[in-house]
Order: structure tokens, then C-alpha cells, then sequence
């Protein structure tokens, strides 16, 4: 499972005149980030600072480019997850505390959204999270802000109560997290006959709240037919 850093959290990494880590509480992959001892825009010098919280609203441009950036492909000038977030952004789905932001040396450059889906079955209606857009500009990825990201948001979640998360993606980078197959959980949804890329994960309760949604068809607001 994910190293978590609780929301709000401000972790400072301090280098000397070099860059050379001298200390740190950041995940090692982080902490390595300043031994090239570059100086990067944003940065206090000698001190680097992650901060993991939800998004404000002055976020929205910079989350807008975090997405853009690694989404893009050649034969497209916006990626759809740009759109789709903008769309999730001003609908009901939309909780506030659960699309979390990670700044690095003061920028926004990790991104990781729950939005609320539905799990329909002949006897149940219930609620759960869909995990996505996850995502980390591409200048700053493979040093561990995706992961952080990606648990400070799963920890919100459990923290208020939610039991199920549903995510479509590479179980490489998602099982980390206890992601496995949905179809196990008797989970389906118009993405289910990928297989593995259909994951979900439950999880644990907080003040023996409700169980885990029981098995069921997940049910995706429209803006999810972009994608
Ligand atoms: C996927 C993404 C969010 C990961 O963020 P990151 O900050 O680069 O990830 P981390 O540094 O925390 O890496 C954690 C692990 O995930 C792995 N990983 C990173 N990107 C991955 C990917 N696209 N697929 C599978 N594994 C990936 C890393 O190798 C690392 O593994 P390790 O700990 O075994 O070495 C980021 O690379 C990204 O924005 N990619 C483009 C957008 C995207 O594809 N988002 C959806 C992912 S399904």
C-alpha cells in the first residue's frame, strides 16, 4: 500500500548549497529528485516543499495544464480529460475534498479526482467514487507525486466515510494502492469487458460506517461518454 501523507501536510525537503539532501521526510524517489542539484522555478532555495490539499478555485487553470501536459498526444490539441474534468467540475458529482491537488516547490503539478458514481443493482442504488483523471505533469513525473497524490485522495475518501472506488487504468500503477479486478467484486460497467484496466477497491471502514456497496452495475454521469 501507498506511503500516505495526510492532507494538508506540508513535507520540506532540505538540501544544502549542492542540492545534496541533508534532510527529509519525503519518499526516497522524492528525496532523490534534488541530488542532480538543480535548482528548479518555484523552489526556495534549499528547501523543496510537496503539499498535498484539495483543489481551489484559482487551481483550475493549473490543473488544466497538469492535464493537458500529460495527456497529450500529437493527433489531438486538447485531451478529452481536460474537458472531462472541467464538465465533472460544475456538475453534482463533484466533491470538493476529494480532488486533491499536489504542489511541488509551490507549483501544481499532480492531480488525482474522485467524483461520485452510482451502483445500481434490482434491490440497490448506492454511491461510490470513480477515480480519474490521476495525473502528473510530465516534467515532474517518476519521482513519486502520483503516488502521493493518488493516496491523499483515497485516504480523504475513507476519512469521510466512502467504502467503494472504481478506476479504469494500468493495474501496474494501480494495484499499489489495492486496486484489483472489479469483475471480482461483481462490479460491471461499460468498460468491464477490458478486464484487468477494470478495477476497484473497497475501502476501510471508518467508525463502523455502511459495508461496501454490494455487486451491481456502476453507473457513469454523462460527462464520462467523452472519454
Ligand atoms: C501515471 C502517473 C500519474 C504516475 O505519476 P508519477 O508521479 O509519475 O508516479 P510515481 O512517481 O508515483 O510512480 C509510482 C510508480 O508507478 C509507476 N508508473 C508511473 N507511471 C506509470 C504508468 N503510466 N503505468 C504504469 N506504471 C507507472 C512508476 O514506475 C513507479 O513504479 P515503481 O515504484 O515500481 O518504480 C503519471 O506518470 C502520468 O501523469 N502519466 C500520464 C497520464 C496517465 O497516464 N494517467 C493515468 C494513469 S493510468
Amino acid at each position: 500500500m501507498g506511503q500516505s501523507y495526510p492532507v494538508g501536510t506540508v513535507v520540506t525537503l532540505a538540501t544544502d548549497r549542492s542540492g545534496s539532501v541533508v534532510a527529509a521526510r519525503l519518499p526516497r524517489r522524492i528525496a532523490g529528485l534534488s541530488r542532480t542539484g538543480q535548482r528548479r522555478r518555484g523552489n526556495v532555495p534549499g528547501v523543496t516543499i510537496m503539499r498535498l490539499r484539495p483543489e481551489e478555485p484559482a487551481d483550475a487553470g493549473a490543473v488544466r495544464r497538469v492535464l493537458a501536459g500529460a495527456f497529450a498526444r500529437p493527433d489531438i490539441t486538447t485531451p478529452p480529460e481536460v474537458g472531462l474534468v472541467d464538465e465533472l467540475r460544475g456538475s453534482a458529482e463533484w466533491l470538493p475534498a476529494l480532488a486533491m491537488v499536489a504542489e511541488y516547490g509551490g507549483e501544481v503539478v499532480g492531480y488525482a479526482l474522485l467524483t461520485r458514481v452510482r451502483v445500481r443493482s434490482d434491490h440497490d442504488d448506492v454511491a461510490a467514487l470513480v477515480l480519474g483523471p490521476v495525473a502528473v505533469a510530465p516534467h515532474r513525473q517518476r519521482i513519486g507525486l502520483g503516488s502521493a497524490v493518488v493516496q491523499a485522495a483515497l485516504d480523504a475518501a475513507a476519512e469521510q466515510g466512502e467504502r467503494l472506488v472504481v478506476v479504469l487504468g494500468d493495474p501496474a500503477f494501480y494495484r499499489r494502492f489495492g486496486f484489483g479486478r472489479a469483475d471480482r467484486l461483481g462490479l460491471t460497467s461499460p468498460w468491464s469487458g477490458l478486464g484487468e484496466p477494470w478495477q476497484a477497491r473497497v475501502l476501510p471502514s471508518v467508525g463502523g460506517g455502511p459495508g461496501p456497496p454490494a455487486p451491481g452495475e456502476v453507473i457513469f454521469p454523462p460527462p464520462w461518454s467523452k472519454v
